[in-house]
Protein backbone atom coordinates (compact mmCIF):
# COMPACT_ATOMS: atom_id res chain seq x y z
CA UNK A 1 0.00 0.00 0.00
CA UNK A 2 1.33 3.28 -0.84
CA UNK A 3 1.72 4.73 3.07
CA UNK A 4 1.82 2.56 5.98
CA UNK A 5 -1.53 1.91 7.32
CA UNK A 6 -2.68 1.00 10.79
CA UNK A 7 -4.54 -2.42 11.31
CA UNK A 8 -5.84 -3.50 14.82
CA UNK A 9 -6.72 -7.71 14.98
CA UNK A 10 -9.07 -8.72 17.70
CA UNK A 11 -8.65 -12.59 18.02
CA UNK A 12 -11.67 -13.99 20.26
CA UNK A 13 -11.57 -17.83 21.39
CA UNK A 14 -12.42 -20.07 18.97
CA UNK A 15 -10.25 -22.83 17.16
CA UNK A 16 -10.63 -20.73 14.07
CA UNK A 17 -8.11 -18.27 15.75
CA UNK A 18 -5.23 -20.16 13.64
CA UNK A 19 -6.27 -18.55 10.29
CA UNK A 20 -5.15 -15.32 11.77
CA UNK A 21 -1.56 -15.83 12.06
CA UNK A 22 -2.02 -15.72 7.78
CA UNK A 23 -4.07 -12.62 7.66
CA UNK A 24 -0.99 -11.20 10.07
CA UNK A 25 1.22 -12.61 7.97
CA UNK A 26 -0.53 -11.28 5.08
CA UNK A 27 -0.92 -8.09 6.29
CA UNK A 28 2.59 -7.52 7.36
CA UNK A 29 4.52 -8.37 4.13
CA UNK A 30 2.12 -6.11 2.33
CA UNK A 31 3.72 -3.24 4.37
CA UNK A 32 0.08 -2.82 6.89
CA UNK A 33 1.23 -2.50 10.69
CA UNK A 34 -0.06 -4.86 12.83
CA UNK A 35 -1.19 -5.17 16.02
CA UNK A 36 -3.44 -7.51 17.75
CA UNK A 37 -5.39 -8.67 21.08
CA UNK A 38 -6.09 -11.58 21.64
CA UNK A 39 -9.09 -12.29 24.61
CA UNK A 40 -7.90 -14.98 27.33
CA UNK A 41 -9.82 -17.32 25.34
CA UNK A 42 -7.68 -16.97 21.86
CA UNK A 43 -4.53 -17.58 24.20
CA UNK A 44 -6.26 -21.06 24.44
CA UNK A 45 -6.07 -21.58 20.69
CA UNK A 46 -2.84 -19.71 19.33
CA UNK A 47 0.26 -18.50 21.49
CA UNK A 48 1.07 -14.05 22.03
CA UNK A 49 4.46 -15.48 20.28
CA UNK A 50 2.77 -16.80 17.21
CA UNK A 51 0.94 -13.29 16.88
CA UNK A 52 3.70 -11.15 18.12
CA UNK A 53 6.70 -12.80 15.52
CA UNK A 54 4.34 -12.28 12.86
CA UNK A 55 3.10 -8.84 13.45
CA UNK A 56 7.07 -8.14 14.72
CA UNK A 57 5.16 -6.44 17.60
CA UNK A 58 4.23 -7.63 20.91
CA UNK A 59 0.81 -9.18 21.24
CA UNK A 60 -1.66 -7.66 23.61
CA UNK A 61 -3.48 -9.58 25.70
CA UNK A 62 -5.00 -8.74 29.05
CA UNK A 63 -2.47 -9.39 31.47
CA UNK A 64 -0.92 -6.27 30.05
CA UNK A 65 -4.27 -4.79 29.99
CA UNK A 66 -4.92 -4.76 33.90
CA UNK A 67 -1.21 -4.61 34.69
CA UNK A 68 -0.76 -1.23 33.33
CA UNK A 69 2.51 -1.09 32.36
CA UNK A 70 1.80 1.52 30.04
CA UNK A 71 1.68 4.97 30.66
CA UNK A 72 -1.48 5.39 29.05
CA UNK A 73 -4.38 3.09 29.11
CA UNK A 74 -3.91 0.52 26.64
CA UNK A 75 -7.31 0.44 25.03
CA UNK A 76 -7.26 4.48 24.67
CA UNK A 77 -3.76 3.84 23.23
CA UNK A 78 -4.78 0.96 20.58
CA UNK A 79 -8.38 2.50 19.96
CA UNK A 80 -6.49 6.12 18.91
CA UNK A 81 -4.13 4.09 16.88
CA UNK A 82 -5.76 2.00 14.60
CA UNK A 83 -7.65 3.07 11.62
CA UNK A 84 -9.45 -0.71 11.01
CA UNK A 85 -10.19 -3.25 13.95
CA UNK A 86 -10.80 -6.62 12.56
CA UNK A 87 -12.35 -9.23 14.95
CA UNK A 88 -11.66 -12.63 14.04
CA UNK A 89 -12.76 -14.95 14.99
CA UNK A 90 -15.65 -13.07 16.86
CA UNK A 91 -17.86 -15.39 19.57
CA UNK A 92 -20.84 -15.80 20.48
CA UNK A 93 -19.56 -14.47 23.83
CA UNK A 94 -17.79 -10.96 22.28
CA UNK A 95 -20.90 -11.07 19.60
CA UNK A 96 -23.23 -10.49 23.08
CA UNK A 97 -20.90 -7.93 24.33
CA UNK A 98 -20.44 -5.62 21.55
CA UNK A 99 -23.97 -5.85 20.76
CA UNK A 100 -25.10 -4.11 24.12
CA UNK A 101 -21.83 -2.08 24.88
CA UNK A 102 -20.60 -4.22 27.69
CA UNK A 103 -16.88 -4.19 27.90
CA UNK A 104 -14.76 -6.49 30.33
CA UNK A 105 -11.63 -7.25 28.72
CA UNK A 106 -8.79 -5.33 26.49
CA UNK A 107 -10.23 -5.99 23.17
CA UNK A 108 -14.30 -5.37 24.25
CA UNK A 109 -13.09 -2.01 25.81
CA UNK A 110 -10.71 -1.15 22.79
CA UNK A 111 -13.61 -1.10 20.87
CA UNK A 112 -15.37 1.09 22.88
CA UNK A 113 -12.62 3.25 22.71
CA UNK A 114 -11.88 3.34 18.80
CA UNK A 115 -14.12 5.47 16.32
CA UNK A 116 -12.54 3.78 13.04
CA UNK A 117 -14.68 0.96 11.05
CA UNK A 118 -14.58 -2.71 12.76
CA UNK A 119 -14.94 -5.97 11.19
CA UNK A 120 -16.46 -8.92 12.51
CA UNK A 121 -15.61 -12.22 10.81
CA UNK A 122 -17.85 -14.66 13.37
CA UNK A 123 -17.15 -18.22 13.81
CA UNK A 124 -19.36 -20.65 16.35
CA UNK A 125 -20.79 -23.83 15.82
CA UNK A 126 -24.38 -23.82 13.61
CA UNK A 127 -26.54 -24.59 16.54
CA UNK A 128 -24.92 -21.55 18.37
CA UNK A 129 -25.19 -19.09 15.40
CA UNK A 130 -28.61 -20.28 14.96
CA UNK A 131 -29.69 -19.62 18.56
CA UNK A 132 -31.83 -16.72 18.81
CA UNK A 133 -30.34 -15.11 21.49
CA UNK A 134 -27.10 -14.67 19.11
CA UNK A 135 -29.33 -13.92 16.23
CA UNK A 136 -30.86 -11.61 17.84
CA UNK A 137 -27.34 -9.72 19.39
CA UNK A 138 -26.48 -10.17 15.53
CA UNK A 139 -29.06 -8.04 13.84
CA UNK A 140 -28.87 -5.70 17.10
CA UNK A 141 -24.77 -5.24 15.97
CA UNK A 142 -25.07 -4.78 12.90
CA UNK A 143 -28.15 -1.60 13.07
CA UNK A 144 -24.76 0.32 14.56
CA UNK A 145 -23.22 1.52 10.67
CA UNK A 146 -19.64 1.60 12.48
CA UNK A 147 -19.67 -2.80 11.98
CA UNK A 148 -18.64 -4.62 8.61
CA UNK A 149 -19.20 -8.67 8.34
CA UNK A 150 -17.17 -10.94 6.18
CA UNK A 151 -19.28 -14.24 7.06
CA UNK A 152 -19.69 -16.49 8.78
CA UNK A 153 -19.87 -19.20 5.82
CA UNK A 154 -21.19 -22.58 5.56
CA UNK A 155 -18.71 -25.97 5.49
CA UNK A 156 -17.49 -28.82 7.56
CA UNK A 157 -16.55 -27.23 11.56
CA UNK A 158 -14.56 -27.88 13.88
CA UNK A 159 -17.07 -29.80 15.72
CA UNK A 160 -18.23 -32.41 12.55
CA UNK A 161 -20.86 -31.13 11.80
CA UNK A 162 -21.61 -29.17 8.30
CA UNK A 163 -23.23 -26.09 8.37
CA UNK A 164 -23.22 -22.39 8.57
CA UNK A 165 -20.94 -20.96 11.61
CA UNK A 166 -17.65 -21.47 9.98
CA UNK A 167 -15.41 -18.16 10.06
CA UNK A 168 -14.60 -16.62 6.36
CA UNK A 169 -11.19 -17.77 4.69
CA UNK A 170 -8.08 -15.23 5.41
CA UNK A 171 -8.81 -14.83 1.51
CA UNK A 172 -12.24 -13.28 2.21
CA UNK A 173 -11.35 -11.06 5.39
CA UNK A 174 -7.68 -9.62 3.80
CA UNK A 175 -9.59 -7.94 0.65
CA UNK A 176 -12.36 -6.70 3.18
CA UNK A 177 -9.73 -4.98 5.42
CA UNK A 178 -7.94 -3.48 2.71
CA UNK A 179 -11.42 -2.27 1.40
CA UNK A 180 -12.28 -0.57 5.02
CA UNK A 181 -8.70 0.98 4.63
CA UNK A 182 -9.59 2.41 1.53
CA UNK A 183 -13.10 3.69 1.98
CA UNK A 184 -12.93 4.43 5.61
CA UNK A 185 -16.64 2.81 6.15
CA UNK A 186 -18.54 4.64 3.93
CA UNK A 187 -20.72 2.95 1.62
CA UNK A 188 -21.56 4.93 -1.12
CA UNK A 189 -22.80 2.73 -3.74
CA UNK A 190 -24.95 1.33 -0.81
CA UNK A 191 -28.81 0.73 -2.37
CA UNK A 192 -27.20 0.58 -5.81
CA UNK A 193 -26.99 -2.75 -8.19
CA UNK A 194 -23.63 -3.47 -9.93
CA UNK A 195 -22.89 -5.87 -12.98
CA UNK A 196 -19.83 -6.19 -13.51
CA UNK A 197 -18.26 -8.91 -16.37
CA UNK A 198 -14.47 -10.57 -16.51
CA UNK A 199 -12.39 -13.39 -18.03
CA UNK A 200 -11.59 -14.38 -20.85
CA UNK A 201 -14.34 -15.88 -23.34
CA UNK A 202 -13.83 -19.18 -25.03
CA UNK A 203 -15.01 -19.41 -28.26
CA UNK A 204 -15.04 -23.45 -29.17
CA UNK A 205 -14.34 -24.89 -32.47
CA UNK A 206 -14.54 -27.79 -30.92
CA UNK A 207 -15.07 -29.49 -27.00
CA UNK A 208 -11.56 -29.48 -26.56
CA UNK A 209 -9.95 -26.39 -28.61
CA UNK A 210 -11.21 -22.72 -28.42
CA UNK A 211 -10.05 -19.56 -29.40
CA UNK A 212 -9.15 -17.56 -26.01
CA UNK A 213 -7.35 -15.28 -23.97
CA UNK A 214 -4.94 -15.16 -21.04
CA UNK A 215 -7.50 -13.30 -18.65
CA UNK A 216 -7.92 -14.72 -15.31
CA UNK A 217 -10.67 -12.99 -13.88
CA UNK A 218 -8.95 -10.91 -11.54
CA UNK A 219 -9.39 -7.51 -11.99
CA UNK A 220 -13.58 -8.16 -12.37
CA UNK A 221 -13.30 -10.29 -9.09
CA UNK A 222 -11.44 -7.16 -7.40
CA UNK A 223 -14.20 -4.61 -8.60
CA UNK A 224 -17.16 -7.35 -7.71
CA UNK A 225 -15.15 -7.03 -3.64
CA UNK A 226 -14.53 -3.31 -4.06
CA UNK A 227 -18.64 -2.92 -5.00
CA UNK A 228 -19.85 -5.23 -2.20
CA UNK A 229 -17.67 -3.33 0.44
CA UNK A 230 -18.89 -0.36 -0.89
CA UNK A 231 -22.60 -1.60 0.00
CA UNK A 232 -23.60 -2.19 -3.44
CA UNK A 233 -25.89 -5.66 -4.54
CA UNK A 234 -23.20 -7.42 -7.19
CA UNK A 235 -24.21 -9.43 -9.87
CA UNK A 236 -21.03 -10.84 -11.84
CA UNK A 237 -21.16 -12.39 -15.34
CA UNK A 238 -17.98 -14.37 -15.83
CA UNK A 239 -15.70 -16.52 -18.11
CA UNK A 240 -14.43 -19.76 -16.94
CA UNK A 241 -12.11 -18.41 -13.95
CA UNK A 242 -9.82 -20.57 -11.07
CA UNK A 243 -10.42 -18.31 -8.52
CA UNK A 244 -13.23 -18.95 -5.67
CA UNK A 245 -16.87 -16.50 -5.92
CA UNK A 246 -16.21 -14.14 -2.69
CA UNK A 247 -19.19 -14.17 -0.51
CA UNK A 248 -22.28 -12.13 -0.95
CA UNK A 249 -21.68 -11.93 -4.92
CA UNK A 250 -24.11 -13.14 -7.41
CA UNK A 251 -21.87 -15.61 -10.24
CA UNK A 252 -23.32 -16.23 -13.22
CA UNK A 253 -21.01 -18.61 -15.07
CA UNK A 254 -20.69 -18.54 -18.93
CA UNK A 255 -18.35 -19.65 -21.36
CA UNK A 256 -18.52 -18.12 -24.65
CA UNK A 257 -19.05 -14.31 -25.73
CA UNK A 258 -22.77 -15.36 -26.90
CA UNK A 259 -23.54 -16.86 -23.35
CA UNK A 260 -21.96 -13.25 -21.60
CA UNK A 261 -24.10 -11.41 -23.73
CA UNK A 262 -27.00 -13.38 -22.94
CA UNK A 263 -26.64 -13.37 -19.12
CA UNK A 264 -25.95 -9.61 -19.42
CA UNK A 265 -28.74 -7.89 -21.01
CA UNK A 266 -30.83 -10.52 -18.40
CA UNK A 267 -29.49 -8.23 -15.38
CA UNK A 268 -28.42 -5.22 -17.32
CA UNK A 269 -32.18 -3.11 -17.18
CA UNK A 270 -31.69 -3.67 -13.17
CA UNK A 271 -28.21 -1.90 -12.80
CA UNK A 272 -27.15 1.48 -12.12
CA UNK A 273 -23.83 0.85 -12.79
CA UNK A 274 -21.97 -1.74 -15.34
CA UNK A 275 -18.79 -2.37 -15.81
CA UNK A 276 -17.47 -4.53 -18.56
CA UNK A 277 -13.99 -5.92 -17.10
CA UNK A 278 -14.35 -9.48 -19.59
CA UNK A 279 -11.85 -9.73 -21.97
CA UNK A 280 -14.58 -10.98 -25.06
CA UNK A 281 -13.62 -12.47 -27.92
CA UNK A 282 -14.00 -10.30 -31.18
CA UNK A 283 -13.84 -13.21 -33.17
CA UNK A 284 -15.03 -16.94 -32.92
CA UNK A 285 -14.44 -19.76 -35.55
CA UNK A 286 -17.51 -20.05 -38.18
CA UNK A 287 -18.22 -23.97 -37.40
CA UNK A 288 -18.84 -25.74 -34.59
CA UNK A 289 -17.83 -29.76 -34.16
CA UNK A 290 -19.88 -31.09 -31.41
CA UNK A 291 -17.20 -33.79 -31.78
CA UNK A 292 -13.63 -34.04 -30.45
CA UNK A 293 -12.51 -33.22 -34.26
CA UNK A 294 -9.12 -35.59 -35.18
CA UNK A 295 -6.05 -34.20 -35.73
CA UNK A 296 -6.31 -35.44 -39.23
CA UNK A 297 -9.56 -33.50 -39.69
CA UNK A 298 -8.53 -29.97 -38.57
CA UNK A 299 -8.53 -27.45 -41.34
CA UNK A 300 -5.36 -25.71 -42.32
CA UNK A 301 -7.04 -22.57 -42.39
CA UNK A 302 -9.56 -21.78 -39.84
CA UNK A 303 -12.50 -19.45 -41.05
CA UNK A 304 -14.06 -17.02 -38.31
CA UNK A 305 -16.81 -14.80 -38.19
CA UNK A 306 -17.53 -11.40 -35.57
CA UNK A 307 -18.87 -12.06 -32.01
CA UNK A 308 -21.28 -9.41 -31.11
CA UNK A 309 -19.50 -6.18 -28.88
CA UNK A 310 -21.72 -6.63 -26.26
CA UNK A 311 -20.17 -2.66 -24.38
CA UNK A 312 -20.74 -1.21 -28.05
CA UNK A 313 -25.09 -2.77 -27.89
CA UNK A 314 -24.81 -1.32 -23.64
CA UNK A 315 -24.16 1.66 -25.22
CA UNK A 316 -27.47 1.79 -26.75
CA UNK A 317 -29.35 0.67 -24.81
CA UNK A 318 -28.22 2.52 -21.38
CA UNK A 319 -30.83 4.50 -19.81
CA UNK A 320 -29.07 7.99 -18.38
CA UNK A 321 -29.36 7.05 -14.91
CA UNK A 322 -27.15 4.18 -15.59
CA UNK A 323 -23.32 4.60 -15.97
CA UNK A 324 -21.37 2.15 -18.13
CA UNK A 325 -17.74 1.65 -17.78
CA UNK A 326 -15.56 -0.42 -19.79
CA UNK A 327 -12.19 -2.09 -20.07
CA UNK A 328 -8.97 -0.92 -22.97
CA UNK A 329 -6.50 -3.91 -22.33
CA UNK A 330 -3.83 -1.89 -24.60
CA UNK A 331 -0.10 -2.37 -25.84
CA UNK A 332 1.43 0.83 -26.79
CA UNK A 333 -0.37 4.26 -26.79
CA UNK A 334 -3.06 3.63 -23.68
CA UNK A 335 -4.89 6.93 -24.35
CA UNK A 336 -5.31 7.13 -27.77
CA UNK A 337 -7.30 3.97 -28.48
CA UNK A 338 -8.94 3.95 -25.09
CA UNK A 339 -10.52 7.59 -25.59
CA UNK A 340 -11.75 5.95 -29.23
CA UNK A 341 -13.76 3.36 -27.14
CA UNK A 342 -15.34 5.62 -24.64
CA UNK A 343 -16.51 7.56 -27.51
CA UNK A 344 -17.86 4.53 -29.94
CA UNK A 345 -19.28 2.77 -26.87
CA UNK A 346 -21.13 5.92 -25.88
CA UNK A 347 -19.30 4.83 -22.26
CA UNK A 348 -19.64 7.14 -18.83
CA UNK A 349 -15.74 5.97 -18.49
CA UNK A 350 -12.75 3.45 -19.48
CA UNK A 351 -10.24 2.26 -17.93
CA UNK A 352 -7.11 2.34 -20.14
CA UNK A 353 -4.71 -0.57 -18.61
CA UNK A 354 -1.24 -1.52 -20.26
CA UNK A 355 -0.66 -5.29 -21.22
CA UNK A 356 2.89 -4.97 -22.00
CA UNK A 357 4.56 -3.85 -18.89
CA UNK A 358 6.05 -6.24 -16.35
CA UNK A 359 4.38 -7.41 -13.44
CA UNK A 360 0.58 -6.19 -14.26
CA UNK A 361 -2.22 -6.71 -16.46
CA UNK A 362 -3.61 -10.60 -17.28
CA UNK A 363 -3.19 -12.70 -14.58
CA UNK A 364 -1.01 -10.57 -12.09
CA UNK A 365 -2.43 -9.34 -8.47
CA UNK A 366 -1.50 -5.93 -9.90
CA UNK A 367 -2.24 -3.32 -12.30
CA UNK A 368 -1.73 -0.03 -13.38
CA UNK A 369 -4.62 2.57 -15.49
CA UNK A 370 -5.30 5.75 -17.27
CA UNK A 371 -9.03 6.32 -16.36
CA UNK A 372 -10.94 8.43 -18.66
CA UNK A 373 -14.44 9.63 -18.34
CA UNK A 374 -16.82 11.27 -20.57
CA UNK A 375 -16.20 14.62 -19.79
CA UNK A 376 -12.49 15.22 -20.63
CA UNK A 377 -11.41 14.00 -16.54
CA UNK A 378 -8.17 12.00 -16.58
CA UNK A 379 -6.41 10.29 -13.49
CA UNK A 380 -3.38 8.30 -13.48
CA UNK A 381 -3.22 5.01 -11.49
CA UNK A 382 0.21 4.04 -10.67
CA UNK A 383 0.66 0.16 -10.47
CA UNK A 384 -1.33 -1.02 -7.11
CA UNK A 385 -3.46 -4.17 -6.32
CA UNK A 386 -6.46 -4.73 -8.40
CA UNK A 387 -8.37 -4.08 -5.11
CA UNK A 388 -7.08 -0.94 -5.30
CA UNK A 389 -7.34 0.02 -8.76
CA UNK A 390 -11.26 -1.23 -8.74
CA UNK A 391 -11.69 1.67 -5.24
CA UNK A 392 -9.85 4.13 -7.61
CA UNK A 393 -12.51 3.67 -10.49
CA UNK A 394 -15.48 3.57 -8.31
CA UNK A 395 -14.34 6.73 -6.52
CA UNK A 396 -13.52 8.35 -10.41
CA UNK A 397 -17.24 7.39 -11.49
CA UNK A 398 -18.71 8.41 -8.22
CA UNK A 399 -16.73 11.63 -7.58
N1 LIG B 1 -15.99 -5.76 -25.34
C1 LIG B 1 -17.25 -6.31 -25.42
N2 LIG B 1 -17.56 -7.20 -26.41
C2 LIG B 1 -16.64 -7.55 -27.33
C3 LIG B 1 -15.34 -7.00 -27.26
C4 LIG B 1 -15.05 -6.11 -26.26
O1 LIG B 1 -18.10 -5.99 -24.57
N3 LIG B 1 -16.97 -8.42 -28.26
C5 LIG B 1 -15.70 -4.81 -24.27
C6 LIG B 1 -14.61 -5.26 -23.29
O2 LIG B 1 -15.18 -5.95 -22.19
C7 LIG B 1 -13.97 -3.95 -22.85
C8 LIG B 1 -14.16 -3.05 -24.07
O3 LIG B 1 -15.18 -3.63 -24.86
O4 LIG B 1 -14.66 -3.37 -21.77
C9 LIG B 1 -12.93 -2.86 -24.90
O5 LIG B 1 -12.47 -4.11 -25.30
P1 LIG B 1 -11.17 -4.27 -26.19
O6 LIG B 1 -10.92 -5.72 -26.46
O7 LIG B 1 -10.06 -3.45 -25.60
O8 LIG B 1 -11.59 -3.49 -27.49
P2 LIG B 1 -12.28 -3.89 -28.80
O9 LIG B 1 -13.51 -3.05 -28.90
O10 LIG B 1 -12.47 -5.38 -28.91
O11 LIG B 1 -11.25 -3.35 -29.87
P3 LIG B 1 -9.79 -3.89 -30.31
O12 LIG B 1 -9.78 -5.39 -30.04
O13 LIG B 1 -9.73 -3.53 -31.74
O14 LIG B 1 -8.78 -3.14 -29.49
Amino acid sequence: MSKTRRVLIGIGGGIAAYKMAEVISTLFQSGVEVRAILTEGARKFITPLTIATLSRHQAYTDSLFWEATHHRPLHIELGEWAEVFAIAPLTANTLGKLAHGLADNLLTNTVLASRCPVLLAPAMNTEMWAAQSVQRNWQLLLTDPRYHHIGPGSGLLACDRVGTGRMAEPSEIIPSIYSLLHTGGKEDLAGKRVLISTGGTREHLDPVRFIGNPATGKMGLALAIAARDRGAKVTLVHAPITSAIPTRIQAIATVSAAEMREAILTHFAQADLIVMAAAVADVKPAAYCPEKLPKKSLPNALPLVAVPDILAELGQLKQPHQKLIGFAAQTGDIVKPALQKLKDKKLNAIAANPIDLPNVGFGSDRNQAILLDDRGGEKIIEPCSKLQLAHYLFDFILD
